[in-house]
């Protein structure tokens, strides 16, 4: 079925729908009213001065808040005119109503601080043109409350979108798709909002909070690369450590042959045997290279930190509950200021979004005279190596640009830290190096 098609059946779907809407007689559409409480309890947990309801339907969900927070300006959009005509009828004042396409929202950028969507984003035929948007209208740091079906079971998924759904638009209704988890996040991603709560409620309720980062591109970015770790986490290792001959291939033909387990141990030899201080690990990964010297090192205090869940979860499974956990951002970290004794950084700059902000962080967490230590990907060694990052790994967000050289590393270091040690293995450099 075409684009054009969806939303014409929904429009013709809903024109019979609106009259009848809000009474006893709406039928299917009485248990999107199980969704308001949610929402509601959602939107407490945050001020907000600007609203925005997409597929506000006859608009009981404005009513509800209207009610609740008189104050608040409210805009509701919808595509079938039926549904708008019937929720202007309430003359709810602050309460701007629009007929109009979720895919191509008509407000200028930046104007609310809370989108929500209730029960109609699985009748978007381009859904990700309708995420895009939210994002283009949400102000930095606004959110975009999510509610629909869906399932934890993709066997349940697969039939509600291989049976209900066409059956559904056999009978006139224009839904699209069935989401889950993953779906919304990739969503999410793409558009820049960073998906922050997923949850199948009840009886196949979903429940989503997403936000538009607050500063911008970086966190975009973030949620970009924690993505890209998520689709790669099981041959993250096995690259890594170059343990299946694939990934020896590849080490040989774009790595100059260059050992990363060689240079790990070069920089696991940098943290003293005895440690037994506070160690910030940033990023862990996966702790394929670390986890030995962690269990060598009972006395140490450790946190390890990452920004992707799914690798602290496999960092998790290796290191069990001796070290601790934190998901986050290197370029803004929750912790206090000298707090750490050694900061290990081992392949993490190359790939950080924002070096500036990672780098002041890291300096900013180190004690005066603690030691910042690891390895990472330096440009201008080898042309095979920097086409590899520029036209591959930084494509998939493994790698983010701008890299440095072995001199701008240097420079870098230099001028906040007395450094220690300063190799250069092919395109790897590993250093050492003493906060002044
Ligand atoms: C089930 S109703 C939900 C109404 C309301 N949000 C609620 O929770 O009661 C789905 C609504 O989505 C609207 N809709 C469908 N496709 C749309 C689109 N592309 N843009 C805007 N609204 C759309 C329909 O017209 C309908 O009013």
């Amino acid at each position: 079925m075409g684009q054009k098609d969806y939303k014409q059946l929904s429009i013709e779907e809903f024109s019979k729908a609106a009259e009848v809407y809000e009474t006893d007689r709406a039928g299917v559409y009485k248990m999107c009213k199980k969704d308001y409480p949610d929402v509601l309890a959602e939107l407490e947990k945050e001020p907000f001065e600007e609203l925005l309801d997409c597929g506000c339907g006859t608009a009981p969900m404005l009513t509800l808040l209207k009610e609740r927070f008189p104050e608040k300006h409210y805009t509701g959009i919808d595509l079938t005119p039926k549904m708008i005509e019937v929720a202007r009828a309430k003359n709810m004042p602050g309460v701007d109503l629009v007929v109009g396409d979720c895919e191509n929202l008509p407000f200028p950028e930046n104007s609310f601080d809370a989108v929500i969507c209730c029960q109609s984003f699985h009748h978007y035929p381009n859904v990700q043109n309708f995420f895009n948007s939210v994002y283009r209208v949400l102000r930095p740091g606004g959110r975009l409350i999510l509610r629909d079906m869906t399932s934890d079971s993709p066997a349940l998924i697969w039939v509600m979108n291989n049976i209900e759904v066409p059956a559904a638009n056999l009978t006139g209704h224009g839904d699209v798709h069935v989401y889950n988890r993953d779906e919304v996040e990739k969503l999410c991603n793409r558009a820049g909002l960073v998906m922050e709560s997923f949850e199948c409620r009840g009886i196949f309720r979903l429940h989503c909070v997403a936000r538009k980062p607050a500063d911008g591109s970086a966190k975009a970015n973030y949620s970009r690369i924690s993505q890209s770790y998520k689709s790669s986490q099981n041959i993250y290792d096995s690259v890594l450590t170059g343990s299946k001959w694939w990934s020896k291939l590849y080490i040989n033909l774009f790595w100059g042959g260059v050992d990363d387990c060689q240079i790990a141990e070069k920089v696991m030899g940098f943290i003293p045997s005895d440690f037994s201080g506070k160690l910030l690990d940033v990023p862990c990964g996966t702790a394929v290279f670390t986890h030995k010297k962690y269990g060598e090192l009972p006395d140490a205090e450790i946190t390890c930190l990452d920004y992707s869940e799914d690798m602290l979860n496999k960092a998790r499974s290796r290191l069990g509950e001796s070290v601790k956990f934190v998901q986050g951002d290197v370029g803004n970290m929750p912790f206090r200021s000298g707090e750490f004794d050694i900061v290990l950084s081992m392949n993490g700059f190359h790939a950080f979004p924002d070096k500036k902000a990672s780098f002041r962080e890291t300096h900013r967490v180190l004690r005066r005279g603690g030691k910042f230590m690891g390895c990472c990907y330096i440009k201008g060694r080898s042309k095979v190596t920097d086409v590899l990052v520029s036209g591959v790994l930084a494509r998939k967000g493994w790698f983010t640009p701008p890299f440095d050289t072995a001199g701008t590393l240097r420079r870098r270091l230099e001028k906040a830290f007395d450094i220690e040690e300063f190799q250069t293995e092919g395109s790897m450099v590993i250093f050492s190096a003493i906060k002044k």
